[in-house]
């Protein structure tokens, strides 16, 4: 997994003990992942990269990590707007078609005007966790009905058949030095 160095130190045993439980929690058995749900700042993807490092370590389950609004962007407008992928795209799209692991989407946004290419694609991604059983972890700053309005039905259903759904409250911690 490639973390970027501002979540180096994200590991599950840095989260709180009430944090991990609720995890735990709300990734019931029927489930295959979990969705962060929450404010800007109250610590999404750093609980998600907590969490999909306990994956890596403890199951032993490669994570193939996607952030929503900008890797999956740039590949659907390679494809819409240069009729075809350059080599990078299309290694990018076929490692994540071939990938058996894990999948942590961070930063689902249904603020974004997503293309049709865009939304099949993600729909492709949540959809193969479905019918695969693969873990998939997510964040989103949305509510599921703003996913809803974005994405349509058919995503949110297999969204939600993969995921419980935890939000996560308090302060954003990017605001802590303007104190
Ligand atoms: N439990 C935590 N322990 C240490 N730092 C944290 C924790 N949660 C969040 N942070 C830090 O707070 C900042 C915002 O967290 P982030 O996960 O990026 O927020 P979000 O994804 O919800 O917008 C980041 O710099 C992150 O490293
Ligand atoms: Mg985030």
């Amino acid at each position: 997994m490639n973390m970027p160095p501002r979540y180096q130190d994200a590991k599950w045993e840095n989260l709180s003990e009430p944090l991990r439980k609720t995890i735990i929690e709300t990734k019931k058995d029927g489930l295959v992942g979990i969705m962060f749900t929450g404010n800007p700042g109250v610590g999404k993807t750093y609980t998600a990269y907590a969490l999909c490092s306990r994956i890596e370590e403890k199951l032993n389950i490669g994570v193939f990590c996607v952030n929503a609004t900008s890797d999956l962007l740039a590949l659907a407008s390679g494809a819409t707007f240069r009729g075809g992928y350059d080599t990078d795209e299309r290694d990018f799209y076929e490692r994540f078609e071939a990938h058996r692991g894990a999948f942590f989407v961070d930063d689902l946004s249904a603020d974004l005007e997503c293309t049709e290419v865009e939304k099949r694609i993600l729909y492709g991604l949540v959809n193969k966790c479905y019918e695969n059983e693969q873990y998939l972890v997510v964040t989103t700053n949305n509510t599921i009905e703003e996913l809803r309005q974005s994405f349509g039905n058919k995503f949110i259903s297999r969204l939600l058949g993969c995921c419980g759904v935890l939000e996560l409250q308090g302060d954003d911690n990017r605001l802590k030095n303007h104190e």
